[in-house]
């Protein structure tokens, strides 16, 4: 019986595909096998020794400390793409609210009072509209910085507007790139798109190599009274500068998905509560991803979508199956192979893959192999975690 703790409210949809048989899923189960999670912080508390994987039900892992676990050889999983339909259709609604008087105007007209007459009424709208007046975005320019699923949606649904669209993406994918439709503008680095774009908005991860990503020096390459939309996380914008920046009017607006105490009350910035996947659709399309790929790693040992593991997938050959995960160091397959051969195990089949500092192994054996034979693996200098699958 596989345990499942589950640390927020994941869709049933995603849940369901736990067979009952064979798992156990609640919020409060003792030594979890994997953890599925989507807002809570997580620390090295929540490990326990049987803890194997995390799942994220999103795209963003800034809430597990993802070194620590890697050291544990704990398998962090997110979910990219799953709710990025969602996340792109907030900000179509975000590149529209700080291009027209939306907000101000919605404002307003609820502020009138209910007593005025219809005709009044429509006589102070004809007279007051002009305080609302926008800007369309057809034709004007938009910079994606980050063309992974979300930022490429983005993209596409920008250029159907009528809009020019700029990318920007140092770390992208082959599959990402191949994604990418035609018309978005390549662009050589990061100051270039921001200072041909009218709109920029952010679809990055935070990593050491992006957060404040957007610093006072990025900052004074905006065109002036541009607009700067993130749904990223707050971490990859320097607030100060920002603030500063909207002082001076060098950015015309700011939209966020995350609000700070600095920027409550600013007339110049638009902050949601972090609503950006939070739609029935992205929920469930996250909670089944979620919960296919830990059935995937726990079930067969594959992994896809991890962020600190390498991706892997090996087909099941009968026979027993060994998960093996070691530090990235020379001579580990070698001295885990002997003391198979040692016992007479047959291998049948067997994938290594690396990603930085840490290897994976799934080996598939004819025999089954003893508890005493587990043993000596996890024995050998840098092995990490060993079970039979
Ligand atoms: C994400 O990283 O995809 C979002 O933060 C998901 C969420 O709102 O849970």
């Amino acid at each position: 019986m596989f345990k499942i703790q589950t640390f927020n409210q994941i869709s049933d949809k995603g849940l369901v595909r736990f067979p009952k048989q064979e798992y156990q899923v609640s919020s409060d189960v003792e030594k979890a096998d994997a953890i599925l999670v989507r807002s809570a912080k997580m620390s090295r508390d929540n490990i326990n020794s049987n803890l194997k994987a995390v799942a994220r039900a999103g795209a963003g892992t800034n809430n597990i400390p993802v070194e620590d676990y890697t050291r544990e050889g704990i398998v962090v999983f997110n979910t990219p793409g799953a709710n990025a339909n969602a996340v792109k259709e907030l900000v179509l609604c975000s590149l529209l609210l700080s291009s027209r008087g939306i907000l101000l105007g919605i404002n307003w007209v609820n502020s009138q009072s209910p007593d005025l007459e219809s005709g009044e009424l429509s006589k102070l709208v004809e007279a007051e509209k002009k305080n609302f007046k926008g800007m369309e975005l057809k034709g004007k320019t938009l910079g994606v910085v980050g063309l992974g699923a979300i930022g490429a949606q983005v993209a596409d649904a920008a250029i159907q507007l009528g809009m020019k669209v700029l990318g920007y993406d140092p770390a992208i994918s082959v599959d990402a790139a191949w994604r990418l439709a035609n018309q978005i503008e390549k662009q050589e680095n990061l100051t270039s798109l921001i200072s041909r774009s009218d709109f920029v908005t952010l679809h990055l991860p935070v990593l050491e190599t992006t957060r404040n990503l957007i610093d006072r020096k990025v900052i004074n390459y905006f065109k002036s009274g541009a607009v700067l939309v993130n749904f990223s996380r707050d971490a990859i914008v320097d607030e100060v500068a920002l603030v500063d920046a909207l002082n001076i009017g060098r950015l015309g607006c700011y939209v966020s998905d995350f609000p700070t105490p600095g920027l409550l009350g600013n007339k110049k910035v638009i902050l949601m509560p972090h609503i950006g996947a939070s739609t029935d659709e992205a929920e469930e399309n996250c909670a089944i991803m979620a919960v296919d790929q830990l059935r995937d790693f726990l079930e067969n040992g594959n992994i896809r979508n991890s962020v600190n593991f390498p991706s892997l997938s090996l087909e099941k050959s009968g026979g027993h199956r060994i998960a093996i995960i070691n530090e990235n160091v020379p001579r580990m397959l070698g001295q885990i192979l002997s003391i198979l051969a040692d016992k007479d195990i047959n291998v049948i089949d067997m994938l290594n893959k690396s990603r930085n500092d840490i290897a994976y192994n799934l080996i598939d054996i004819e025999s089954a192999p003893s508890e005493d034979t587990l043993e000596e693996i996890r024995a050998i200098e840098h092995v990490i975690k060993v079970w039979l699958v």
